[in-house]
């Protein structure tokens, strides 16, 4: 199935995004699909925090793992609802997720 996403960006834009829940796509990923301005430096490793974004709905997400933690307490303007997104994994529990992009670190 396809989810809907809305994700604000650096500027306030809110953007509506669709993912398929059936690729084993990561939420950094699908932002790149849509030219968001997120980079994803390390592909996905919890090792770059540039796809650092802020969970704004009440999802309950799976818990961070011991990286993704670590790479977290390691970036900036990390707040109580800070995530990794490429540790964010699609699936059809987090349909009308709304997230924001954490400002970039340059
Ligand atoms: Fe590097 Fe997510 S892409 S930590």
């Amino acid at each position: 199935m396809e989810i809907k996403i809305e994700v604000t960006d650096r500027e306030g834009v809110k953007h509506e995004l669709e993912a398929p829940t059936d690729m084993a796509l990561n939420l950094m990923e699908v932002f790149k699909s849509y030219e968001l301005p997120v980079e994803g430096t390390c592909g996905g490793m919890a090792l770059c925090a540039s796809c650092h974004c802020y969970i704004l709905s009440e999802h309950s997400l799976k818990e961070a793992s011991d990286d993704e933690e670590d790479m977290l307490d390691q970036a900036f303007f990390v707040e109580s609802n800070s995530r990794l997104s490429c540790q964010i994994r699609m699936s059809e529990s987090l349909d009308g997720l709304r997230v924001k992009l954490a400002p970039s670190s340059d």
